[in-house]
């Protein structure tokens, strides 16, 4: 008996593994939404025969593919992706997207941009007409952090967005650090009015390796509600 936000991530990522065709090789994202198709992916591994290679986004997602019997192999291996589905933290009427809530945002973006598609798995709370309520998660490198998260609230007083507040993401009392060893600052900006320039801007300050909008990377957003219904907007 799933709670209705549990149910409305599973019935989710249940319409999304349908996408997945036998030889296939998929992009598993990160967190809660994402694990669920990742089980059920399993499923359809042990139960039904697929035959499928993942490239995990991060180490979580990697142990938990491993665990439900799915092959799993590097995204060098691979090369080139068929699929990715992954979750988001918000997403637009344009299916951009906010990602890097769960902290996987840069292995994340390289996996999605490997693929011929990209599909969103989500409820329909994350669905916003402009960008920005959820944090934008950046990754910068822990060299100079204080310097480049400066440099980055600097920048965005010259943007069009409402907060310029940049904090430092913590994992009890330090620094959170992320699979590549990165930190991650989280800018409150409440609205976004530019979010392809704003991306530009902010990968050009030196220290910032990768930021959490995903522009024209999506094609397909899933949405499960809480009563079972699947929504699919491409
Ligand atoms: C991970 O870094 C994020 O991009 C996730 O995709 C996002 O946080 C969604 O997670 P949930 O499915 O748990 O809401």
């Amino acid at each position: 008996n799933l709670s209705p936000i549990d149910t409305a991530k599973f019935v989710a990522a249940k319409r999304a593994v349908d996408f997945v065709e036998d030889g296939m090789r998929v992009g598993l994202g990160t967190g809660s939404t994402a694990a669920w198709m990742v089980r059920c992916l399993g499923e359809l591994v042990r139960e039904d025969g697929l035959r499928i290679q993942g490239v995990p986004t991060s180490t979580r997602t990697a142990e938990l593919a491993r665990k439900v019997g799915i092959e799993v192999i590097s995204l060098d291996e691979a090369k080139w992706l068929d699929l990715t589905i992954d979750g988001a933290d918000e997403f637009d009427s344009d299916l951009n997207l906010i990602k890097g809530g769960g902290g996987a945002l840069l292995q994340e973006k390289i996996v999605a941009t490997a693929s011929d598609r990209m599909i969103v798995i989500t409820d329909a709370t994350k669905q916003v007409d402009t960008l920005g309520a959820f944090p934008l998660p950046v990754e910068i490198i822990p060299f100079g952090w204080q310097t480049t998260k400066a440099l980055i609230e600097e920048t965005l007083a010259g943007m069009d967005v409402l907060g310029e507040q940049a904090t430092l993401r913590l994992n009890g009392e330090a620094p959170y650090v992320t699979d590549e060893g990165n930190h991650i600052v989280d800018l409150h900006l409440q609205r976004i009015g530019n979010p392809r320039h704003l991306s530009l801007v902010l990968n050009q300050i030196p220290g910032v390796v990768e930021n959490g909008l995903f522009i024209d990377i999506c094609d397909i957003v899933i949405i499960g509600h809480g009563d079972g219904r699947v929504e699919v907007n491409d």
